[in-house]
């Protein structure tokens, strides 16, 4: 089977089928992305995020909206996913437009994480510097302490973002570096792909 052939022309189904064979296959973390946003002034940034689900509207990790890629993405919503599956020797790269989740899908996922999970992300002003591990700690404790059993409720400056994919690249290794390479771009409402030399 060809590479083509082998790829959906639907790019979100692509993606599925890949990432279920990277799950197949315990891949390590196989939902861990590299996220890249950039500042106004175009300079880039790179951190892991875990992706939490995903599907036609776009691809959702959860984070820290006062974090360093929460101020880039407020003045400049373009960014890409990177996902690497080594052992298969397959990364995907995406590109679009970053929007806030509603704070109703922020919620629901926020009240599936474990209290301890709950307290961190309430007290940590994520990005922000802190003095010592100590201060962390004692705030992460008061907290804990008055949360018990929690739930606690959504934080203001927590929550879910949501990329909306104009641009897929599908990459897998093949021998003597003539690797595979296919790339999704919208035209209408459908896509149309070309092979991009290794
Ligand atoms: C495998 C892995 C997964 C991570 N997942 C998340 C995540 O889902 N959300 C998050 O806010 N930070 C996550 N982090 C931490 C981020 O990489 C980063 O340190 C943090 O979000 C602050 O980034 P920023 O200062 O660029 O905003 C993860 C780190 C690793 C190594």
């Amino acid at each position: 089977m060809t590479f083509e052939e082998q790829l959906d022309p639907d790019p979100v189904i692509a993606f599925g089928n890949w990432f279920a064979e990277a799950q197949r296959q315990s891949v390590p973390q196989a939902e861990a992305m590299m996220l890249a946003t950039a500042d106004r002034d175009g300079r880039p940034s790179a951190r892991m995020v875990l992706l939490k689900s995903w599907g036609p509207e776009g691809f959702v990790w959860f984070t820290g909206y006062q974090s360093r890629k929460g101020e880039e993405l407020a003045t400049n919503p373009r960014a890409a996913l990177l996902l690497f599956w080594q052992p298969l020797g397959r990364q995907v790269r995406i590109e679009g437009t970053v929007r806030k989740t509603s704070e109703e899908a922020s919620r629901r996922y926020f009240q599936t994480r474990p209290v301890g999970s709950q307290v961190a992300a309430t007290v940590s002003r994520q990005s922000r510097p802190v003095g010592t591990r100590e201060e962390l700690e004692r705030a992460y404790a008061e907290l804990a302490a008055e949360a018990g059993e929690g739930p606690l409720p959504l934080p203001a400056h927590w929550g879910g973002y949501i990329l909306k994919p104009d641009v897929f690249e599908f990459w897998e290794h093949r021998d003597n570096r003539l690797h595979d390479r296919l790339r999704y771009e919208p035209e209408g409402s459908a896509w149309r792909r070309f092979r991009l030399q290794p």
